[in-house]
């Protein structure tokens, strides 16, 4: 697509960055949400951020709100939706969308978890429909998770690849719908060992981070694992998983240790405590941090 007419559904923190990326791209992009503020506010946000990153501040200019869905979405060539992570209410609104669009629109949902197949399941024409997953900050952290269906069309994933890429993001194609996805599922398989080992005893919750961020965690970023085996050899690799696999937690549902701190709402920075205790300065540097560091990579890209 060249230059598109993009609609974005949802202008909370995902659609609001989603529509500035695909506006500094170059593509004429309408903003919908149910909430008027929300909808007030995005181009707002998004010249902040616009600011903040040095980008070409014209870029909100291509960013039209607009205050009623059939409108927002009537001349779109795809539709991206980032409402809230309710499964009714998606279900929904993809199928209001789907009667104002034309058929080979292409709709795709930034769901974090909830199976795309669930969410376009009752659309008459499900070629065009697949799942697009961003990560937060949608503007800083590169990767956008293309998620086939059953249904979904090779020109619909074909499409949506080249788009995101022409937009500087780094496009990976799921070819099935599972849970989590890709990056997600990795990322929770490395949490449930991280907790396994506080509740274990073997280390308390900082050290656990501490390890990960002062060794395999600094050359994660340009070192996958499947790179890294290959580097050390499947041979040695092999013998690695024969001793520490079956000692690795797999117990199929949550750990009962994280089960126990959201009973006694030990909730993380919302309550001043989870795995560990912070205060309002804590987290605020917390924070800060990590994006300072996702702003030096994009830098560095
Ligand atoms: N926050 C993240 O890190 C992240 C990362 C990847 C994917 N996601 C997914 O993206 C989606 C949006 O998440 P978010 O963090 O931007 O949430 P958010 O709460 O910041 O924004 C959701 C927006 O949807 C709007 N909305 C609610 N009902 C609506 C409706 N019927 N029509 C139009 N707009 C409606 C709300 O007013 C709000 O502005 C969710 O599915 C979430 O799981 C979030």
């Amino acid at each position: 697509m060249a230059k598109a007419r993009i609609a974005v559904i949802g202008a909370g923190l995902m659609g609001h960055g989603i529509a500035q990326v695909f506006a500094l791209a170059g593509h004429d992009v309408t903003i919908y949400d149910s909430v008027r503020a929300s909808l007030d506010a995005a181009r707002d946000r998004i010249l902040t951020n616009l600011k903040d990153l040095g980008d070409n501040q014209d870029a909100v200019s291509r960013v039209t709100p607009v205050a009623n869905l059939g409108d927002a979405v009537r001349d779109a060539d795809y539709v991206v939706e980032a409402v809230l992570e309710d499964l009714p209410l998606k279900q929904k609104l993809f199928g209001e969308i789907e009667a104002h669009v034309r058929p080979d629109t292409i709709l795709a949902s930034n769901t974090s978890v909830i199976p795309i197949t669930a969410i376009m399941q009752g659309l008459k024409h499900r070629g065009r429909a697949l799942g697009t997953h961003w990560w937060n900050p949608p503007y800083l952290v590169p990767l956008v998770e293309v998620i086939e269906t059953e249904w979904t069309s090779p020109e619909a994933v074909d499409v949506t690849m080249r788009l995101h890429a022409d937009a500087g993001k780094k496009p990976a194609h799921v070819k099935k719908d599972v849970p989590g996805f890709i990056g997600n599922r990795l990322q929770h398989a490395l949490w449930r060992e991280a907790i396994a080992l506080v509740e274990h005893g073997i280390c308390d919750a900082e050290t656990v981070d501490s390890v990960i961020k002062a060794a395999f965690g600094r050359r994660l970023a340009v070192l996958g694992p499947l790179e890294n085996a290959d580097m050390v050899g499947t041979d040695l690799t092999l013998a690695i998983h024969k001793t520490v696999l079956p000692d690795i937690d797999s117990r199929p549902g949550p750990s009962p240790y994280l089960e126990k701190l959201v009973a006694e709402g030990k909730l993380g920075f919302k309550s001043g405590e989870g795995f560990r205790r912070w205060t309002a300065g804590q987290q605020a540097e917390l924070r800060s941090k990590v994006l300072q560091h996702l702003k030096n990579a994009r830098a560095q890209d």
